[in-house]
């Protein structure tokens, strides 16, 4: 009974979502998922009204159902500030900080927010930081509330998000860790009774605000470090006729370095990495340092996509007047963004080159358009085997399962000559080879 009450007590907290992106939206729904009463508040109407109908905007496995299920019930959706921040006791800021010409984030968004909230600070109330953003960030927006509430009384926290496109919601009920960066008793008691042992039996990291924001930034840059490191050496791998596969293995099982994030390819992009190196190296600049090796990460990085179109070319001799079948749009597999996506990335130097593409992604073809037309060298199709119709060659872009299971025998007969430059390393060279294929993939024989 005594627990009952507790829980209860817990699920009393009120929480509002500020930025229903896929961090707001999957927070916000997996925090109404727990039990607690949650408003996610957006600017976009558009956007709300989709989600008032329980219509998700974007495709993350299980949002849809977790949405549908919650809706109504303790899910709200508010598109104005009245609508949200007299109601709730704890606000997660979770809109976006996009990248400016100069690298830095956009902070606009979030200052815009901070002083919404200013407006409605009439009793405490728990301000949490959770979109990624700059060392001291939390200072500023503390700052800002002041300018329009000197006497208002709030904490600011930070607690980052890890979480993943493609295993989002999975990654909400299943961290590896907590992180919660906090000044005071007060916000720190909040947060862990949010993140209570019960629901989240992770480690949980309590830090200062500064602390934990860097946190966030040092993980992402350390993972994308991770990536472009695995594509030197597969690059190496290439030159002296090894694989970087099994290389990658061999690293892999000593602890200290891990499995993970090793897997070589056209390079790392996405909302998040591309956007946050750019942007430690530019607050390392602020605070007079160089981070030249991230600049190198970024650098390799980049260089992903000449490599693999030097690959086309040298595979075809000439690309021009050939179809290409491009196997991926998303940025990685499981989700419907294109934000920085290698794929894309890809497609214009092929059009260039004067090649005919025909396109599909299972989940992003929609988005895909709106960055690349369907024209007269593009044409977007709807299955696998559409776009292996009349093509001389096959460019796997992103390492869908859907890739990885489909009958390559098919795929060939339909083919005018069968090969299959392959960026993500998803067949067995020797298998693919047997069944005729001239298979080119990266960091391997
Ligand atoms: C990344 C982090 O992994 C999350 O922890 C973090 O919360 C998130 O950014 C964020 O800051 O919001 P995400 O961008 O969804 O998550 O995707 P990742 O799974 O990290 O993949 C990023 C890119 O690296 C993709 O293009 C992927 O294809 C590529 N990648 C990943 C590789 O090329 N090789 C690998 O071994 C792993």
């Amino acid at each position: 009974m005594t627990e009952h009450l507790e829980k209860n007590k817990k699920r009393n907290i009120k929480i509002g979502i500020v930025g229903t992106g896929y961090v707001g939206l999957t927070t916000g729904v997996c925090f109404s998922e727990l039990g607690y009463n949650v408003i996610c508040y957006d600017k976009d109407k558009e956007k709300i009204e989709r989600l008032r109908q329980g219509i998700t905007t974007i495709y993350e496995p299980e949002l849809d159902k977790l949405l549908k299920k919650n809706l109504n019930k303790n899910l709200f959706f508010a598109d104005s500030p009245e609508e949200i921040y007299p109601h709730v006791d704890v606000i997660f800021i979770c809109v976006g900080t996009p990248e400016s010409p100069d690298g830095s984030p956009d902070m606009s968004y979030v200052e815009s927010c901070s002083i919404d909230i200013s407006q409605y600070l009439d009793d405490y109330k728990l301000i949490v930081e959770k979109s990624t953003v700059p060392v001291r960030t939390a200072e500023w927006i503390e700052h800002t509330i002041r300018l329009y509430k000197p006497d208002a009384e709030f904490d600011i926290a930070s607690n980052p998000e890890f979480l993943r496109e493609g295993s989002a919601i999975y990654d909400f009920f299943h961290p590896d860790r907590i992180v919660i960066g906090v000044s005071s008793k007060r916000a720190k008691d909040i947060l862990l009774s949010i993140y209570n042992d019960e629901d989240f039996p992770c480690p949980k990291l309590i830090t200062d605000v500064k602390t934990a924001e860097v946190i966030k930034h040092a993980s992402n840059s350390f993972l994308a470090l991770k990536i472009s490191y695995i594509n030197m050496i597969a690059d190496f791998c290439e030159k002296v006729g090894i694989d970087v596969d099994v290389v990658a293995e061999g690293m892999g099982f000593d602890k200290r370095i891990g499995r993970s994030f090793l897997k070589a390819g056209i390079g790392w992009g996405g909302s998040c990495f591309p956007k946050d190196v750019k942007a430690f190296i530019k607050m390392a600049e602020e605070n007079q340092l160089q981070f030249t090796l991230l600049k190198e990460a970024y650098n390799i990085n980049e260089n992903r996509i000449e490599i693999f179109i030097q690959k086309i070319r040298k595979t075809l001799w000439v690309v021009k007047g050939k179809n290409i079948a491009i196997w991926g749009l998303s940025f990685k597999p499981d989700t419907d963004d294109v934000r920085e996506s290698p794929a894309l990335k890809i497609i214009p130097h092929l059009i260039r080159d004067g090649a005919k593409l025909r396109l599909y992604d299972p989940k992003a073809m929609e988005n895909a358009k709106r960055v690349i037309p369907p024209s007269d060298s593009v044409i977007y199709v709807e299955s696998i085997e559409e776009t292996a119709k009349g093509a001389h060659a096959i460019a796997i872009t992103t390492d869908w399962n859907e890739f990885k299971n489909v009958d390559l025998k098919k795929i060939k007969k339909l083919m005018i000559t069968p090969i299959i430059i392959d960026g993500r390393n998803i067949f067995n060279p020797q298998e693919a080879r047997e069944l005729g294929f001239l298979y080119v993939p990266i960091g391997k024989p």
